[in-house]
Order: structure tokens, then sequence, then C-alpha cells
């Protein structure tokens, strides 16, 4: 067998044991009764910024016929009317509102969700209970409560409920979870995690001045202005600020690579750069972690000023190694501390790729070198994701829907993580250690 035909067949063996180890308990991941067939019809509600990136993918996707979209702003409407007509799919209907959208087009079989975080619920809430399965973009929503409810009515429907953290649906995120931290144990006793996602000085999103939302329309939707429309994630109405937004992909992953949720957070943060928001523009938390090995500690970071300190990415620091990895393959590496066993088997064997080793420190530096840590030997994950980092879990999604795989992310599986975040906030506004509470994590 093929080295390539190898990690292949370990990966769909590991991805499939990666599902089933978190899905077990959700009846919303449960396999779908509906019989295969060979094309689903879908519809997209929400055509912005990531309504976008999701349609690139889903058009990738055989098997799909889009037969509706949704949008309140005309503008964002048409350009995926237009679009989806000109890529195959001459029979899309668009509409404003959800609930027409619903009532209109009865053979819609799941709806995908990328509003804004306030219309998360009801949209998703709506098409559970009119008979579709439903893929909602994370957070699930900008409340606690709005949360719950999308797993309440996902149990009460019986239909499927995929959150859109699609690191779960990442091979290069399930091998190095399930090869090299569950199986190899690569790390050693895990100690520490660190993620952070830091983001430059952005303006506020604007709008083309000829496609501006009636007032009256906004209103209905719940938006005072064009403003608070287009920069909803700012406002507590809306969206959860950044610790929510960016948190949200990455806190779910210290929670899911280390298979467990905190015990504890503390954390600091402000409004301390732009004006007019509601939200915090930075901020830092220290989760703690009870594992089976001991505690361990994970530090988070937002930052919306500033680019600098590497970008966005997760670490994970254990006594015989670190695993950092992000959803861009250039800020992935695997570390292994030097006193560490050596890893060339793994290496034969196709867990990890060697990379090159950095050049020597210049002479001058070997006092500076010798004190502290000499550059550790560095390698990669074998595996290349070679589609839309979004498309490996709406495919997910949609096997799940045809009942030929279960759910990478069912909803109660989500809110459990998401609540790690939503309390977080709370601790940060609140100036307060929070002790995590068993109801925290139930519906
Ligand atoms: N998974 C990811 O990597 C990722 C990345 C970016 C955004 N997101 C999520 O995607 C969602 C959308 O984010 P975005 O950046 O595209 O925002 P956006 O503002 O660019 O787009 C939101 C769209 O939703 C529409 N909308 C708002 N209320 C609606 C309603 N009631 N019915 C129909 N349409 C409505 C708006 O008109 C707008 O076109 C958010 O939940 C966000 O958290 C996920």
């Amino acid at each position: 067998m093929s080295p390539a035909s190898l990690t292949r067949r370990r990966f769909l063996q590991t991805s499939s044991a990666a599902g089933l180890s978190l899905a077990l308990s959700s009846p919303g991941a449960l396999l779908a009764q509906k019989s295969p067939s060979d094309t689903l019809n879908i519809a997209l509600v929400g055509l912005g910024a990531q309504g976008r990136i999701l349609m690139e993918a889903l058009l990738k996707i055989p098997g799909i016929r889009f037969v509706a979209v949704c949008d309140i702003w005309e503008y964002a409407r048409t350009y995926g009317e237009r679009l989806l007509k000109r890529s195959g799919h001459p029979d899309v209907q668009a509409f404003e509102n959800h609930q027409d959208m619903l009532a209109k087009v009865p053979t819609i079989d799941a709806v995908i969700v990328a509003t804004s975080d306030d219309w998360h619920a009801p949209v998703t809430n709506d098409a559970l209970r009119a008979g579709k399965h439903v893929y909602c973009e994370k957070m699930m929503s900008n409340t606690v409560e709005g949360a719950r409810s999308m797993v309440r009515t996902m149990r009460e429907t019986g239909k499927l409920l995929q959150i859109g953290h699609q690191r779960k649906s990442n091979p290069r995120y399930i091998f190095a979870r399930s090869r090299l931290l569950q199986e190899a144990k690569l790390l050693g006793r895990v100690t520490g995690a660190q993620a952070q996602w830091n983001r430059a000085v952005a303006p506020d999103l604007g709008w083309p001045a000829k496609h501006v939302i009636p007032a009256e329309t906004l209103a209905r939707y719940g938006f005072p202005s064009m403003h608070q429309f287009r920069n909803w994630r700012w406002f507590k109405k809306h969206g959860g600020g950044p610790l929510s937004d960016l948190g949200a992909h990455q806190i779910d992953m210290f929670n899911w690579m280390l298979d467990a949720l905190p015990t504890t957070v503390i954390g600091s943060g402000g409004l301390d750069y732009y004006k007019d928001r509601d939200w915090m523009d930075n901020a830092m938390l220290i989760y703690e972690y009870k594992l089976p090995t001991g505690t361990l500690r994970a530090f988070y970071q937002v930052q919306t000023t500033t680019s600098s300190g590497g970008g966005y990415f997760e670490t994970f620091m254990g006594d015989q190694g670190t695993l950092k990895i992000s959803e861009n393959p250039r800020l992935t590496a695997v570390y292994r501390e030097a006193a560490a066993p050596s890893w060339e088997d793994l290496v034969r064997r196709n867990f990890l790729s060697a990379q090159a080793a950095p050049p020597p420190a210049p002479a001058s530096n070997t006092q500076v070198d010798a004190r502290e840590t000499a550059a550790l030997a560095a390698y990669d994950i074998p595996i290349v994701l070679n589609k839309a980092i979004h498309q490996p879990h709406l495919e997910n999604f949609f096997a799940a829907v045809k009942g030929q795989a279960k759910l990478n992310c069912p909803a109660d599986e989500a809110l459990r993580s998401e609540m790690t975040i939503y309390r977080a906030i709370e601790a940060v506004e609140t100036n307060t250690r929070i002790t995590f509470q068993p109801s925290d994590f139930e519906v």
C-alpha cells in the first residue's frame, strides 16, 4: 500500500472515529431517516461575506441543487441569485423573508444559515419546524437562550442541526487530534494551551450609496441603521463581539482537542481603542482544565488593533512536544522537545513529515542560545486539505442528511463548547472568576 493510500485510509478511519466520540449522546446526530437520494434541494439564508464563501464551497459539492436564497438586503440577494443562475441553478428563487421562503418552496431539504448571529435562532428554529435539516454558522446565537432554543428545537423535530465550527471536519485537525494527540500521544503530558487571533485595525464597514435598505425594512429586522446592520458584530443586540466571533473557533478547539470542558475561567478585556461600539475590542482569558493527567491552563487572546504575534493559531504544549495548528497550513508545525524520544519512527509511519532543520544560530548568539532555549526540531502534519476550508464540514452535513455519516458538530455538542465562550465573556464583563457548573452545559 502506498503512503498516500495509507494516509487516506487512516484519515477515513480517524475522521469517522472523531465524529463518533463526541456525537454519541446527541439525538440530533443520529442518522437521518431520509433515504439516500442523489440530489438535495438547498436554500441559503444570508448572502453576505460568509454566505458567499459558503456558496462558493457549495457549488463545488456534487448532488446539490439550489432552490432558494434569502437575504433582507436586495443587493446581497440579487448578487446570490444571479451568480447561482449563471452557475447551473436556473430555478433558484429569491426571498427577502425566510418564513416566506419556507412557505413558498416546500421542496427544500436543507437550509444553510449565514445571517448575523441575532437571526440564527429564529431562522434555524423556523426551518427545523418546517421539517428541514439545518447547517447554521457559529456562534449559534448572540444569546444563551437563543442557542439553547436551537438545541431544544433540534431535539423536538428530530432534524439535523450542524453548527459551523468547520475545524471539526478539517482533515488536518482531525488527524492532529485523533492520530497525533490521542493515538501517538506525541506531546506527552499536555500541560498548557494557547490560542490567539490578532487582527489589524479595520475601519467600519460601509455600503454602496445606491444600495441603502429602506428604514422600515431595516426596522422590521431589528436594525436601527445601515451602520449597525453592516457592523452588527460589534453590537450586543446582534452579535457577540470579537471574543465570540473569533474565540468561537479557537476556544472550541481547546475543548475538542483536549476532549474536556474547562472548570474555571478568568479574563480581562475592554473597549479601549474604538469608539461607538458595544463590545470589547481586545481580551485575554485563562481557562483551567482538570485533565486525567493533571491541571492544564489555556490562554486565549483576541486583538483587533494589531495583526502582530503571528496571526491566528492554536497551540497545545506538552512535556514531549508542541502542536501549533491553524487553518492556515503555513502557520502549523509540530515541535519535539530536545529531551523527548526520537520521532523518526513516527515519520516513517507517516504520522509526521520532517521539516528542514533551521539554519544554525550566528556565533554571536551562542551565549543567548545556551541560556535560553535551543530551536526545537520541527515537523509538519502530512495531511493536505485541497478544498476550501468550509467544504468538508458542509460535505459532512450533506452526508449526514443522506444517512451516510454522523454530524461532526451537532448543536448540543456545539452548545456545550460555546457555553465556555458565553461565560468567559461574562467573566470579563463582571471581572470575576467563573466556575463552570454542570447546569451551564445543560439545555
Ligand atoms: N465559519 C466561519 O469561518 C465564519 C467566518 C465568517 C463569518 N461567519 C459567520 O457567518 C455569519 C455571517 O457573517 P458575515 O460576515 O457574512 O456577515 P455579513 O454582515 O457580511 O452578512 C450577513 C448577511 O445576512 C443578511 N441578513 C441579516 N438578517 C437576515 C435575515 N433575518 N434574513 C435573511 N438575511 C439576513 C444580511 O443582509 C447580510 O447580507 C455570522 O454568524 C458569522 O459569525 C463564520
